[in-house]
């Protein structure tokens, strides 16, 4: 076809632009990574990173774990897809360990958290047309994000996605977070389920309010909605424990789990009880969906993952990183820092969160990778292997980062840090001891999984 017209006359082709060959769907600094050990990045000039970003909270333990190269080489060596139509171990095995470790029945994998929470959705509109009589409302949050395939961006909260690519598919009405005056108001006969993160990542870290969530918990049980939980960045250890819901007390009827369960790879995967279980064979399916390959690398991550000293050692980091983050808050003037677990944010004065992010990429020698997905806020999701030496060196980096980044805003006197950080990285941290077992799941709702006391217990 003849098109001599460009859709987008700000990104007209550049020879000099290392990502010209590509689809514009972002704007990438020219930086190219080639490397990553642990929470350390190297990009072809040699330069070293400390990353806080981790593939956007993705590689659970850090870049390129040897239990994560070690389970892809031998399973790589042995069956790669059987196609999903038959059985291959290593799904068995993942959900085995899953249903072990979730309180749920049934998983179905998929390859991206946009996917698994369709699949959680069609799961909810099947729920509706056996027994609610049709009922297929989905009611999600202002602020929300569930991935971007057009059914998760109408049921995602970001401003003007509900028409970004209309027309839209429809059902999914909107409520607003920790308010449940406002999920009653829009509960209607057609609605089935609510859909929730309990960390609201995308938003600014936005955490649910305990009360709220057992609120909701109660009223979806008594008006018969489902109760969704897109734990895709929450779950897996994230937030200091295998699932967040066990911070809150809860457990939902539906959750979806991505990001971390892959430790880098694409894998998700829908659990719900048996009671849920009623697709009819075709119904919902994927050719990469359970594939041995990234399901070999899930059960490696997940058994790592859920060993309480592993889920210590996360607590443990997330407590020393809130409070060196709590200290920058005080020297540097900022608004706040939250979150839960490894999943944190700093809420800056004004909207120079890009720049800090920049400046940030820019220290020398060592550059440190961070992530703004609002303008005003810097949000953290550092391996869960990170060391306590490699805490005490992001902090004084993002100090770094924010005196050059936020310009005119000069930090107080109280400030240890008064020119760029010129720690040399450590060696890659090995992380805490991984293994296999299990058998000491955590009972009941945490005391701390690293959370700000306002929030997430
Ligand atoms: C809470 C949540 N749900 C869903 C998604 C979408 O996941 P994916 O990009 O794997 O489709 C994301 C991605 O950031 C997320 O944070």
């Amino acid at each position: 076809m003849n098109a001599p017209l460009t859709l987008n006359p700000m990104v007209a082709p550049d020879a000099t632009d290392t990502g010209r060959d590509l689809i514009t769907v972002t704007t990438r600094p020219p930086t190219v990574f080639v490397e990553g050990h642990g929470s350390w990045l190297t990009d072809e000039a040699g330069k070293q990173y400390l990353d806080l970003v981790q593939g956007w909270a993705v590689n659970s333990l850090g870049h390129s774990p040897a239990v994560i190269a070690d389970a892809l080489s031998a399973q790589a060596r042995r069956l790669l897809n059987p196609s999903p139509a038959f059985h291959n171990r290593p799904m068995l095995d993942l959900a085995r360990r899953l249903v072990e470790l979730s309180g749920f029945d049934r998983v179905w994998f998929g390859s991206s958290g946009a996917e698994v929470n369709e699949a959680a959705v069609k799961l909810a509109r099947r729920f509706g047309r056996r027994h609610r009589g049709g009922a297929h409302e989905v009611i999600s949050f202002d602020g929300a994000f569930h991935g971007r395939t057009l059914a998760m961006m109408s049921a995602s909260g970001k401003p003007g996605w509900d028409s970004l690519f209309a027309p839209m598919p429809a059902g999914f009405a909107k409520a607003r977070y920790n308010d449940i005056g406002s999920v009653e108001r829009v509960i209607t006969p057609q609605s089935v389920a609510v859909m929730i993160e309990l960390v609201q990542g995308e938003a600014g870290v936005n955490l649910a309010d305990p009360g709220f969530v057992r609120e909701l918990r109660a009223l979806t049980t008594e008006r018969q909605l489902l109760l969704i939980a897109d734990e895709v960045q929450t779950g897996i250890g994230r937030c200091g424990r295998l699932f967040a819901h066990e911070l809150l007390g809860i457990q939902p009827d539906v959750m979806t789990l991505a990001k971390g369960i892959g430790g880098g790879v694409p894998l998700a995967a829908v659990l719900c009880p048996e009671w849920l279980n009623g697709f009819e064979p075709g119904d919902q399916g994927g050719t990469y969906g359970g594939n041995p390959l990234m399901a070999a690398v899930g059960l490696a991550v997940v058994n790592t993952v859920c060993q309480e000293d592993f889920l210590a050692h996360v607590r443990q980091r997330a407590d020393q990183l809130a409070r060196g983050l709590n200290s920058i808050v005080r020297e540097h003037g900022l608004v706040a820092e939250r979150g839960a677990g490894l999943l944190r944010a700093l809420v800056l004065p004004g909207d120079t969160a890009p720049a800090v992010v920049e400046a940030a990429r820019e220290l020398s020698p060592v550059g440190l990778v961070l992530n703004a997905p609002r303008p005003h806020l810097l949000r953290l999701m550092p391996a869960l292997t990170i060391s306590e030496d490699e805490v005490d060196q992001a902090l004084d980096l993002l100090r770094s980062a924010l005196r050059a980044g936020m310009g005119s805003r000069e930090p107080s006197s109280s400030c240890p840090q008064t020119s760029a950080c010129t720690r040399r990285p450590a060696a890659p941290s090995a992380g805490p001891r991984s293994g296999h077992g299990c058998a000491d799941r955590p009972a009941g709702p945490a005391a701390s999984g690293g959370a700000t006391a306002r929030c997430l217990p």
